[in-house]
């Protein structure tokens, strides 16, 4: 009986993210490109999923698939059940589970760090009080508060990863995308904001995609990491990280972290 009950809550919890012989052909007019070979993806419900593979393997293609900015040329793609494309356009039902984070903060120069913050709540149309209220538990969940008035140049290359982190949560969805959201940082940065990234993981129960090239960065955040190989990009395979969390960054002193972290630098150097 308790078995039965344990079986159906599994079956019950779908992926949030289905991927299914999603292929991306980019066609300049002298050589078309192939940025990956079909494809078959599963993001589970409240995991932390890590795209890791060379330069140029795909990876920011794939990710932008899955953010609904670019159209895969083949195969179908369905975000929390519903298909991100239907007959040729894209569902902006689809895309309200999906926030976005980029290698560059992305923030508007002109405006507040608050009012980056809360931009898309205006265009959702919240009002100004309610923006703020929620620009503000944004920016202490990031851990920014007391940057509301200050001006994007204003702040440290972390902090405005930070603030871009606040941004694409704001309206709250199921899902975070992120492309090498740390890459442009220092290594103490980085490694602060990794930890940062798994409290909010970890706080907030959203269901993660992270690109990186660094393998340390993969196998510290991951539950699973899909090594991508080049030319045309295809799943090599699929590794699941064993270890506990909260983690710290002791643990990539440890003897089971640089093996891991030692087995995939084998492997890209084999398929780059
Ligand atoms: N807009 C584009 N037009 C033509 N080729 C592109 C375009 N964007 C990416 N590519 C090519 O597709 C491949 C994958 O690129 P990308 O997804 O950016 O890789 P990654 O993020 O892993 O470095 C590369 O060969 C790249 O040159
Ligand atoms: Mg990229």
């Amino acid at each position: 009986m308790v078995l039965c009950f344990m079986l159906s809550d599994r079956v019950a919890a779908p992926p949030v993210i289905a991927l299914r012989a999603i292929e991306k052909w980019y066609g300049t007019r002298d050589r078309p490109v192939h940025a990956l070979s079909a494809t078959d993806l599963d993001v589970g419900a409240g995991e932390l999923l890590v795209l890791l593979g060379p330069s140029g393997c795909g990876k920011t293609t794939l990710l932008r698939m899955i953010g609904g900015l670019i159209a895969p040329t083949s195969g179908h793609l369905s975000i929390v059940g519903r298909s991100l494309w239907a007959r040729g356009e894209r569902q902006s039902d689809a895309l309200a589970d999906l926030g976005m984070v980029f290698q560059d903060a992305n923030l508007f120069p002109w405006l507040s760090i608050e009012d980056n913050i809360s931009l898309p709540l205006e265009l959702k149309g919240m009002s100004a009080t309610a923006r703020r209220t929620k620009a503000h538990d944004l920016m202490k969940l990031v851990g920014i508060s007391g940057f509301e008035k200050r001006w994007p140049r204003e702040l440290s290359g972390g902090m405005r990863q930070r603030a871009a982190i606040a941004r694409a949560l704001s309206y709250d969805p199921k899902i975070l995308l992120m492309d090498e959201p740390f890459g442009a940082l220092d290594a103490m940065t980085r490694d602060a904001m990794n930890l940062e990234l798994q409290r909010l993981f970890l706080t907030t129960e959203k269901s993660i995609v992270l690109v990186t090239h660094s393998i340390a960065e993969a196998v510290f955040l991951a539950d699973r990491i899909v090594l991508l190989s080049p030319r045309p990009g295809r799943i090599d395979q699929i590794i699941t990280v064993p270890f506990a969390r909260p983690r710290t960054l002791e643990l990539q002193a440890t003897a089971e972290f640089q093996s891991i972290v030692l087995g995939l630098r084998q492997r890209l150097t084999e398929i780059s």
